[in-house]
């Protein structure tokens, strides 16, 4: 059951996937929960949500522009954030010429523009309190241009520094930043970035549960930075010490169009 003295977070992109999974650890770690996503879907995982004791209010509103983040912002009406899960985000594959600009728009103003946007406006309000937990989901393919998913890696090496950067702006504040980069997960983005005739969209992928857990408990401990399981915590380090075009060489087998029986 409920009761007032549970702590708040907030999860962005919550209707399915990792944040989701991430939701629901906040749920299951004692919180309640504000929701949101862009789609009706939000109402049917807050139903779920509340399986397991959480207070769960569900806000659709499209963070892709600052208005569906005001309308989040005024959906959580003052009351303290304890944790904020910035995770709402979309990929786009194929070649950057032959996309189209409103979806490259749309990828840039989610991932990076309403994220930015909702940091800021909840940051300062844990500054303020010198208390919060802030998670932003990046991604290992902010390590790698990513040839045939240029802009979404793009965006993601933005999370990653940023990131970075604001936990060290934030140092002895009581604030905490916290980076979940995963690798391939097993969600529905790679179907919604049209990247399913890619060997990454077909290939086997980590369980967004597992992932979800891992940034979930990063968070709660205040690291700085978590990569979801060994083998993307490999690639990551590897990442680190390979040339770039030798990156985009390899990300192209990954994400080319009709990569999936080529390779
Ligand atoms: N899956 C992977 O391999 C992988 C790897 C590294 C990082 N990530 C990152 O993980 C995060 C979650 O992705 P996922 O893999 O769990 O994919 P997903 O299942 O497609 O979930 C994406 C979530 O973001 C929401 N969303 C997207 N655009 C939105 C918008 N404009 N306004 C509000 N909500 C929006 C979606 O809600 P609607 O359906 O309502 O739009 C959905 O709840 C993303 O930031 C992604 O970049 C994923």
């Amino acid at each position: 059951m409920a009761t007032a003295s549970r702590p708040l977070a907030v999860v962005t992109g919550a209707s399915s996937g990792i944040g989701f999974e991430l939701a629901k650890q906040c749920a299951q770690g004692g919180f309640d929960l504000v929701i949101c996503a862009d789609e009706p879907s939000i109402h049917q995982a807050a139903q779920l949500l509340r399986a397991d004791g959480a207070r769960v209010e569900a806000v659709e509103a499209d963070l892709a522009g600052m208005e569906g983040v005001d309308k989040l912002y005024q959906a959580v009406g003052g009351r303290q954030v304890d944790a904020l899960l910035a995770n709402a985000g979309r990929g786009l594959g194929r070649a950057f010429l032959d996309q189209d600009f409103n979806d490259i728009l749309r990828v840039v103003d989610t991932n990076v523009t309403g994220t930015l946007y909702l940091v800021h406006k909840i940051g300062r309000d844990m500054r303020a309190r010198s208390d919060g937990r802030i998670l932003i989901t990046g991604s290992i393919a902010g390590f790698m241009p990513g040839t045939y998913q240029a802009v979404y890696n793009g965006t993601k090496a933005l999370l990653d520094s940023f990131s970075f950067a604001l936990r060290a702006e934030l140092k002895d504040t009581g604030v905490s930043v916290t980076c979940l980069m995963p690798g391939a997960t097993e969600t529905e983005f790679f179907e919604r970035a049209d990247l399913m005739d890619t060997k990454v969209g077909t290939e086997k992928k980590q369980p967004a549960d597992e992932v979800a857990k891992v940034g979930f408990e990063a968070m709660m401990k205040r690291e700085g930075d978590v990569v979801a399981g060994w083998s993307n915590k490999l690639r990551a380090a590897i990442a680190n010490i390979t040339p770039n075009e030798l990156l985009a060489e390899q990300h192209r087998k990954m994400a080319e169009p009709g990569g999936a029986s080529k390779h």
